[in-house]
């Protein structure tokens, strides 16, 4: 069986992430993996998180297998965070799953079951995984333009490209905080884009990774509630890794919203089926934690939302930097994006000038965590971005 190994290329991410550790020089920037990084560059367990695992290891409850959906409580909590007060929150079946990787996977297995011929229409550029996770359950994957134009997205491109979508394939969105640009649909947007899948029959699939992290968690789940509540069907992927820290506890929610609410149990059976063959059923600690949190909702909000102004903050130094500096408008509007992520106007040849000559390292695309950023490197970054680009 071995001599059939690949030769495979060891993950491009974690490759240069290796190399940003073997990297000797002391002004090195890494604004590679996307985590969140508090001005000190840690990656801090929420004070929230760490008091109810204090209250989880003092009520040392059972270890015994929950149900093939997980945490119930968990799954009805983040429903509720999903929809806030959308009447259908009657009308949608929510499993707890490994992340959002997980939900991802296990929706992608839900539409390869039902509908194996589906197209995922997946936005270019878009987030690294959703591509492998999405052709790993057996699905083909297109792509839409996903980029700027005068400071917005540029909706024209997007359906010149959907126009070959047929009825029954899914365009899969980002809820807020689009990785890999930050760019991110207006409501009226959002609307058209709503307005195309009911039109076109195209059914959405909305990844919702960054609650919390664009403005706050109401604002941020705006566009998916529009589309909630407009459309008969919508499938979710949530993510508790980054509003609630707890990325290494694989934490998230498969959701499948539908106003057909006689199929809700056959549903939950078919999510279950997929998980019991795959996993069987997820961890319980993240999701015992993130039920804590959602029971006391303020305290978890004021650490979310230092989380989010720092980030903010940082785009704003960026972008008084980049005024200042007289930098090109494809690197200013970067203070106008949303969440972490940003996508460097640098080819990837630039990307690696940035990398050798600066010590400044992202993506092979351009991507940067804007969240790895601390004041004292926000000109550094600035002055080096404008110094490649001028030559
Ligand atoms: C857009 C998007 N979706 C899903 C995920 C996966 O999140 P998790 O770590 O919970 O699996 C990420 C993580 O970076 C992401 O950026």
């Amino acid at each position: 069986m071995l001599k059939n190994l690949p030769q495979l290329e060891a993950d491009p991410l974690w490759g240069l992430l290796n190399k940003f550790h073997a990297d000797q020089r002391e002004n090195k920037i890494d604004l590679l993996v996307g985590v969140y990084r508090d001005e000190s560059g840690k990656t801090p367990v929420m004070q929230v998180v760490q008091d109810a695992e204090q209250r989880l290891v003092d009520k040392a409850e059972s270890k015994a297998y929950k149900q093939l959906s997980g945490n119930t409580k968990f799954n009805a909590q983040i429903a509720q965070f999903l929809l806030g007060d959308s009447k259908k929150i009657d009308t949608q079946c929510t499993i707890q799953t490994v992340g959002g990787s997980g939900a991802l996977r296990v929706l992608a297995d839900f539409i390869t079951y039902l509908s194996p011929n589906a197209v995922i229409w997946n936005t270019d550029p878009g987030y690294i995984n959703h591509r492998p996770i999405m052709e790993a359950a057996g699905l083909k994957v297109e792509k839409f333009r996903w980029q700027q134009k005068h400071g917005e997205l540029d909706l024209d491109a997007c359906f010149t490209d959907l126009s070959k979508a047929k009825a029954g394939d899914i365009i899969l969105l980002h809820g807020c905080c689009h990785n890999p640009t930050g760019i991110d649909p207006t409501l009226k947007q959002w609307q058209a884009l709503a307005d195309y899948c009911k039109r076109s029959a195209v059914i959405p699939f909305i990844d919702m990774a960054y609650q919390g992290f664009g403005d706050n968690p109401e604002d941020d789940a705006a566009g998916l509630r529009l589309f909630i509540n407009q459309l008969d069907l919508v499938l979710v992927a949530a993510s508790c890794s980054k509003n609630m820290g707890l990325y290494c506890e694989r934490t998230g929610a498969a959701m499948v919203v539908t106003d057909n609410t006689q199929q809700l149990e056959n549903i939950r059976t078919v999510l279950e089926r997929i998980t019991r063959a795959n996993y069987s059923m997820p961890p319980e600690h993240g999701a015992a934690i993130a039920s804590l949190l959602f029971d006391d909702k303020k305290a978890w909000f004021d650490e979310l939302s230092t989380c989010r102004n720092r980030i903010v903050n940082v785009r704003q130094s960026l972008g008084a930097v980049f005024r200042e500096l007289n930098a090109p408008l494809s690197v200013q509007i970067i203070s106008q994006q949303k969440g972490m992520f940003s996508l460097l106007p640098l080819t990837a040849e630039q990307m690696v000038i940035l990398r050798e000559e600066f010590a400044i390292y992202g993506t092979a695309n351009g991507r940067i965590n804007v969240a790895g950023l601390q004041t004292s490197q926000i000109r550094t970054l600035a002055e080096a971005l404008i110094s490649i680009i001028k030559s």
